[in-house]
């Protein structure tokens, strides 16, 4: 044997020992995979203007899955939280803690459209699985939709596409605007301007303040000067709350009509008291539902959690549902993501707001509610939108 034969056969039967080596080690790593722990990192707001709404997510995602046992597809879960304060600055380092250090293997998150466009980067990037429960920043399902991100909420639009029209039939033809002036508030007035001017309403004007702002007394002094038939608004969370009580007692109220995009009146009807009764808003769910269904799920929240439940933790409630017919068609082996995506994008939601599907874009087809707040609730009148989809404009897979 030659010195270069017997070091070639060293080498092939090191090689040898090495590729058994490693493809033992990779079966133990795969048998891990499996018994261990599915890691889900929640990255929500517990502080700031949308802390309680990052509550009642958590709240419906974990009651989703304590249903199932507090399982995923037969695998234990380990849970993982950051607070990500409704900060946009702080987005993507926020999201990165929990896919670069914590290593989840799915990112909830999260209810600011501005965070999530730093989410919405991390997980294109990482390709980890990415349910977003609430934030509905238009480009997340249009132009920069992925294959791993799917929405279980809404299109900042969605819900004001059903609102001009519902306005116009009540005889309200002139009407001002008002929001935040950031994502949310904008794709919101996209939908109300186009349902709105296409019933043959009037914006008279558009008014606005940086989030998380509350100072609105100088713009409804100016409102009352404008004298319109109507406001529509987008705002969301206790700051809803004192919009519409600043609004009734800058003595707008009976005068002027109030609606809004319908997370103005989500989880603060007590909050805002006899100053809410009577706005009317449009919404993808309605606390009197009378469905079993919805009645079920209020019943088991409210005992859960010693509080009512709103839209947010709907919302947290079918992201915990989608998870699951996810996992549960791979096993719990999230690394299957051809059947993972597929059973995702094939799955109904039996939702307490109604049952709901999957666009292609991965946002839902979904029922917008036309609903008047009265004694602290939010009481449906009937359907302003019938399976309604977003756009999708501009989306890609791929
Ligand atoms: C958003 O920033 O996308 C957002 C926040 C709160 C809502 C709705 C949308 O209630």
């Amino acid at each position: 044997m030659t010195t270069s034969t017997s070091r070639r056969l060293v080498l092939t039967r090191s090689a040898a020992l090495v590729g058994a080596a490693s493809s033992s080690l990779l079966l133990t790593e795969l048998a891990q995979a499996q018994s261990s722990k599915i890691r889900v990192g929640l990255m929500l707001p517990y502080s700031g203007a949308f802390a309680p709404l990052g509550v009642a997510i958590e709240n419906g995602v974990r009651m989703a899955i304590n249903e199932q046992g507090g399982k995923l597809g037969g695998r234990e879960i380990e849970w993982f939280k950051v607070d990500d304060e409704s900060d946009p600055s702080k987005g993507i380092e926020n999201a990165n803690k929990l896919v670069q250090r914590d290593k989840v293997d799915v990112l909830i998150g999260t209810v600011h459209s501005g965070v999530q466009m730093g989410i919405q980067k991390v997980a294109r990037d990482s390709g980890v699985l990415s349910l977003i429960p609430n934030a509905g920043v238009h480009a997340a399902t249009r132009s920069l939709c992925a294959p791993n991100v799917f929405r279980t909420s809404f299109s900042n639009s969605q819900p004001t596409l059903a609102l001009g029209q519902a306005m116009v039939a009540k005889g309200h033809k002139k009407a001002v605007w008002i929001t935040w002036k950031y994502a949310a508030g904008d794709e919101a007035f996209e939908g109300f301007k186009e349902s709105y001017t296409k019933a043959g309403g009037t914006i008279v004007k558009e008014l606005g303040l940086p989030f998380p702002n509350v100072e609105f007394q100088a713009l409804l002094t100016e409102i009352a000067a404008l004298k319109p038939d109507a406001v529509a608004c987008f705002f969301a969370g206790p700051s809803g709350a004192k919009f519409i009580k600043d609004f009734a007692a800058a003595g707008l109220k009976g005068k002027i009509a109030l609606y809004g995009s319908g997370f103005l009146t989500e989880g603060v009807l007590e909050a805002a008291g006899p100053a809410a009764d009577g706005v009317m808003t449009t919404l993808h769910y309605s606390d009197s539902l009378e469905t079993p269904r919805n009645k079920a799920f209020r019943l088991e929240y409210a005992k859960t959690f010693k509080m009512q439940p709103d839209v947010y933790a709907v919302q947290g409630y079918d992201t915990g549902l989608l998870l699951i017919q996810g996992a549960n068609a791979v096993k719990g082996d999230l690394s299957k993501k051809p059947e993972l995506y597929k059973a995702m994008e094939g799955a109904v939601i039996d939702s307490p707001r109604g049952k709901w599907t999957m666009s292609k874009s991965h946002n839902p087809v979904q029922d917008i509610y036309l609903r008047v707040a009265e004694k602290g609730e939010n009481k449906v009148i009937g359907v302003a939108s019938k399976a309604l989809a977003d756009s999708g404009a501009g989306c890609r897979m791929g």
